[in-house]
């Protein structure tokens, strides 16, 4: 038995943020930040909502499209790195603003790679057999850790996400197949929140040197992720015998265009193949691969190859190869 996605929903807040609007903040350009990274515009929250918000939008898209109520989810499992609070985990705070009393839930923690950890997580105790129904949801809003005076992290980050509901199917040519992922804690200096965790707690000092903001250096964690994004791609592929013409899209981790033109190469794939909307929503950091899925479900048929791919803090990475469950309602 295998776990299959069944349907997905994805939420992104109404206020846009573009390049141009970045400039009266920091010293930057529309055109630096649309070459360098592909970005055009970015989605911010309000003040008030919360990384569960996102959640609950997309679940609710999910039971509408399903038929089915949230009593009937057994669990969900929710990726981020901006938790509504340190505890308890957002799981739990979605389960009770969507009504899913009878699902337990939890957060996982790995960055850009959260979804992908997710996934695996999450279809593992639908192969098991121990249950039908479960969400999974990768959502972050990336505001409330910017620092919008720095413009090395300010440009690339927004707020979004979204959620897929897995559940058997005893059909073998649909469901996720098979996936590698990866860890390697040595990158932390490279990408990290200072402080507000247990090593750092928030102090006065943690506040003023604006230390509950993303650090990247970013020269670095770009030569990480468009080597290992890459190579992690193409060994999803050769372990299960797929050429890139075998391969009916990408849904690749929107992090920068370079880095995924980069996979894309490594795998030999054409590029109506390659799924992109960073340029709206810039980096939603756990929300990317979800958000492709709510823009571009039309496009997909069942029986679709498609290779999932991500690259984030930790470091994190991984690959995700999946045969897509249904047809797109007509
Ligand atoms: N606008 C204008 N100039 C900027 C800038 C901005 N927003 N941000 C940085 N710069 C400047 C730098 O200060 C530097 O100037 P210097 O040469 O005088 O020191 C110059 O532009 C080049 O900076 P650099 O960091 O080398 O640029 P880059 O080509 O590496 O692009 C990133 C920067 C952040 C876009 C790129 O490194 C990147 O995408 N990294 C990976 C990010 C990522 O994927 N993170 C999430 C992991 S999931």
């Amino acid at each position: 038995m295998r776990a299959a996605i069944t349907a997905v929903g994805g939420y992104v807040p109404e206020r846009v943020v573009t390049n141009k609007d970045l400039e009266k903040l920091v010293d930057t350009s529309d055109e630096w930040i649309q070459s360098r990274t592909g970005i055009k515009e970015r989605r911010i929250m309000e003040d008030g909502t919360a990384t569960s918000d996102i959640c609950v939008e997309a679940i609710k898209q999910i039971l509408v499209k399903r038929n089915i109520t949230a009593e009937e989810i057994d669990l969900i499992i929710v990726a981020t790195v901006t938790p509504d609070l340190v505890f308890p985990a957002t799981g739990n705070i979605v389960s009770d603003k969507t009504g899913a009393i009878n699902a337990w839930s939890f957060d996982i923690g790995a960055a850009c790679s959260g979804f992908l950890y997710a996934l695996e997580t999450g279809s593992k105790f639908i192969e098991c057999g121990k249950h039908k129904k479960v969400i999974v949801c990768g959502a972050d809003k990336m505001s409330s850790i910017i620092n919008y005076e720095d413009r090395n992290t300010c440009i690339i980050f927004g707020d979004g996400g979204g959620a897929v509901l897995l559940e058997p199917t005893e059909d073998d040519s649909v469901g996720i197949m098979d996936s590698i992922l990866k860890s390697d804690g040595s990158g932390r200096e490279f990408l990290h929140q200072k402080a507000g965790g247990s090593l750092k707690p928030a102090s006065h000092e943690t506040i003023d040197a604006r230390e509950h903001a993303v650090f990247q250096e970013g020269k670095t964690v770009f030569k990480f992720a468009v080597t290992n994004m890459a190579d992690v791609s193409r060994e999803i592929m050769d372990r299960n015998n797929l050429s890139g013409e075998d391969i009916d899209y990408l849904c690749a981790h929107q992090a920068n265009l370079r880095i995924i033109d980069a996979t894309a190469k490594r795998m030999e794939l054409d590029d109506d193949k390659v799924l992109i909307n960073i340029q709206k929503y810039g980096n939603t950091t756990a929300g990317t691969i979800p958000l492709l899925f709510s823009d571009f479900e039309k496009r997909f048929k069942k029986g679709d190859n498609i290779v999932l791919a991500a690259f984030g803090g930790g470091f994190t990475w991984g690959a995700t190869y999946l045969k897509w469950a249904y047809n797109p309602e007509t």
